[in-house]
């Protein structure tokens, strides 16, 4: 039995955050029904097609083992049968824009007095105050998180990273957040509202930087390379290129071949543990001794002078040399992975985490599988719905209707 087997989701998401969330639940094995737009649908599925007419990978890669059901919530039939699905699910999870669903007619109210023990989760961009009621895109939430100020090269303009931290990282700190709620739901028998911000989630995820800015009140910060450089500080975090958000230095350097190949790249730490080793490995034992790199605090402001004699080492191996010779002696390393490299790695495919998935329109597709293994409850991958694919069968199954009474809904343009 998956763990979530017999927990019955509304999934009223669309776009990446929400649908992160509800593909998490359903690969744990929650029976999650998408409810879309007749006609419409999910507006990924149309959105960077790589294929005429087909599902984009937008749209396939997030919204697998779900099911899909088409409702125009806004007709008075299709508030009918929204109103028996409220009644029949556990959790009703959505991240329309600010409102959306009380114009629709479900405020929180009404949800929780059509079924107590509905668990309603929702995202927005921002939290209760002065931004509430905007709209919000993943760029936008990583700029309103912290994450953009603090990424990107000292002097230059704010970066945006390509990991979907505001979307994809507001849909998994959801998921914990409903899988609380029915765990509390277990002892008090009721249901609540779960909320998360996108804000608060790349917040969440740039803690080390609101450390930092703490950290600037009562000096430099002296593990950035900008304090090496003789760079004053300014008064609020700043950008640190590639260097290490953490206690042990570390930089990106360049490999073989880095020349011709963007991703001949390395990032090394300068784990203090093992400091002698890296002076043996890059052909300066002579730093083991020197009280000028003989310490963390001595290394400081030597930092582009440690890590250049080490890339004039890494500039002599391929990424890969670099991390077999470093492994075996506890040295930090880790290769810069493409995404060709990254989807040609047969362990990756091997522990599922890349996936083959089969599509009847499009064909076969790689995907990211469950990156959280449940060794009781194996994740199998399975393709996306078309859209309105399973309608028929959930208001059978789950509302309740008639084969006469389904036609009725589909003439009215509800389903
Ligand atoms: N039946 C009837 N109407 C439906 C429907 C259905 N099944 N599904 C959606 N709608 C309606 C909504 O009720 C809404 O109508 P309204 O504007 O009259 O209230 C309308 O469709 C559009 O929904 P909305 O959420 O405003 O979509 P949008 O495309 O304008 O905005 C976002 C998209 C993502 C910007 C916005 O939804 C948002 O800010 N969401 C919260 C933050 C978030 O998750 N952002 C990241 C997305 S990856």
């Amino acid at each position: 039995m998956k763990a979530l087997a017999g927990v019955k989701i509304l999934d009223f998401t669309h776009v990446q955050s929400g649908p992160t969330c509800t593909q998490l639940l359903a690969w744990f094995g929650a029976d999650v029904i998408k409810v879309e737009r007749p006609g419409v649908g999910d507006a990924t599925r149309g959105q960077l097609r790589d294929i005429p007419d087909v599902d984009s990978l937008y749209f396939t890669m997030l919204n697998h083992n779900k099911r899909s059901v088409t409702l125009n919530s806004k007709s008075d039939k299709g508030k009918e049968i929204l109103t028996k699905m409220i009644e029949e699910c556990d959790v009703m999870v959505e991240n329309f824009a600010p409102g959306a669903l009380d114009r629709m007619g479900f405020p929180w109210e009404t949800i929780q007095e059509i079924n107590p023990r509905m668990i309603y989760a929702s995202i927005k961009g921002f939290g209760p105050g002065p931004f509430e009621d905007c709209k919000v895109y993943e760029n936008v939430a990583q700029c309103a998180g912290g994450a953009a100020s603090t990424t990107g090269m000292l002097g230059g303009v704010p970066i945006v990273t390509g990991a979907q931290i505001g979307d994809s990282g507001t849909g998994l700190h959801l998921a914990l957040g409903i899988v609380t709620a029915l765990y509390h739901r277990e002892q008090s028998g009721r249901g609540q509202r779960v909320s998360t911000a996108m804000q608060d989630g790349v917040l969440n995820l740039c803690r080390v930087k609101l450390r930092d800015q703490q950290r600037l009140e009562h000096g430099p910060l002296e593990e950035y390379s900008q304090f090496g450089e003789g760079i004053p500080f300014g008064e609020a975090t700043p950008r640190a290129g590639n260097d290490s958000g953490g206690g042990q230095p570390g930089r990106i350097l360049k490999c073989k071949g880095w020349e011709t190949d963007p991703d001949a790249f390395t990032y090394f730490i300068t784990q203090a543990a093992v400091w002698k080793n890296i002076c043996d490995v890059i052909g300066k034992p002579e730093w083991k001794e020197d009280e000028n790199f003989s310490t963390p605090p001595a290394r400081l402001p030597h930092l582009n002078e440690v890590f250049g004699a080490i890339e004039d080492w890494t500039m002599t191996k391929t990424k890969f040399e670099v991390m077999e010779i470093c492994n075996p002696l506890n040295i930090p390393v880790g290769p810069i992975l493409s995404m060709k490299e990254i989807s040609e790695e047969p362990s990756l495919r091997e522990t599922g985490t890349v996936v083959e998935v089969d599509h009847p329109e499009r064909g076969s597709y790689l995907s990211v599988g469950c990156p959280i293994k449940l060794s009781d409850s194996p994740v199998e991958v399975e393709r996306s719905p078309l859209l309105g694919e399973h309608t028929d069968e959930i208001l059978k199954q789950v509302v309740g209707l008639s084969d006469d009474e389904i036609a009725e809904a589909k003439e009215a343009g509800a389903v």
